[in-house]
């Protein structure tokens, strides 16, 4: 139940263009390693970016890399002290997503850790300024309850995919769990922006 297409399309014409960069990888990661509806796109890739840009995060956690539209959405946004660590179980993913990184102006700030999210998370140390949550939809509720006790005082937590193509409106949802579950957290206000599949913003209060 995404919005009309007209109207996804009418929205990227009229937000800011598709960075070259970007355009190229979207196109590779759609011939090389499929799935391209995984990447955040230019829509979202652009809220990304202007997000980061608001927030001025020092410390960027993104969960699911895939081939790293999202990690260079918000790279472009980063203060010059920012730095990014993005999480990726997929070796394959991981290494189309570097070679991007390394061709883009932010390759020293980019650290890709290949493995299970949840490991990587507990090995990295410290507080995270801007966590985008986007891996595996089974595991969002464990990634929120692992860093929303290590968000920096103005931290913000955005989760992608929060309409879960409409399947929220259904019985036993993942992500509608998900969602109900980040509502009834007292510890957190929220609210869930219908752009694309839903992205989420989530803060301490
Ligand atoms: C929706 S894609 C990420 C899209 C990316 N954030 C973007 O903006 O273009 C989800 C990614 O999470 C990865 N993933 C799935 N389960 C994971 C896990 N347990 N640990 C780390 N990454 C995982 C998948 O391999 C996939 O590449």
């Amino acid at each position: 139940m995404d919005i009309d297409e007209r109207l996804q399309d009418y929205a990227e014409q009229v937000s800011s263009p598709h960075e070259p960069l970007l355009a190229e990888l979207s196109d590779v990661t759609a011939r090389e390693l499929g799935s391209p509806q995984m990447l955040s796109g230019p829509v979202a890739g652009r809220l990304l970016e202007l997000l980061v840009w608001i927030a001025q995060p020092r410390r960027v956690l993104e969960i699911g890399t895939f081939s790293g539209h999202g990690t260079l959405s918000m790279a472009a946004g980063l203060p010059p002290d920012g730095r990014i660590d993005t999480l990726e179980l997929d070796a394959k993913r991981a290494a189309v997503a570097q070679s991007y990184f390394d061709r883009s102006p932010w390759a020293n700030r980019i650290t890709i850790h290949v493995g299970p999210a949840g490991e990587s998370i507990d090995a990295l140390e410290g507080e995270f300024d801007f966590v985008f949550l986007d891996a595996d939809k089974t595991g969002y509720v464990d990634y929120y309850e692992a860093v929303v006790p290590r968000l920096s005082q103005h931290g913000l937590i955005a989760a992608d995919n929060t309409l879960h193509g409409g399947g929220v409106l259904d019985d036993g949802d993942v992500i509608d769990a998900f969602n109900r579950h980040v509502a009834a957290d007292p510890r957190t206000a929220q609210v869930l922006l219908t752009v694309r599949d839903g992205i989420t913003l989530i803060r301490r209060v």
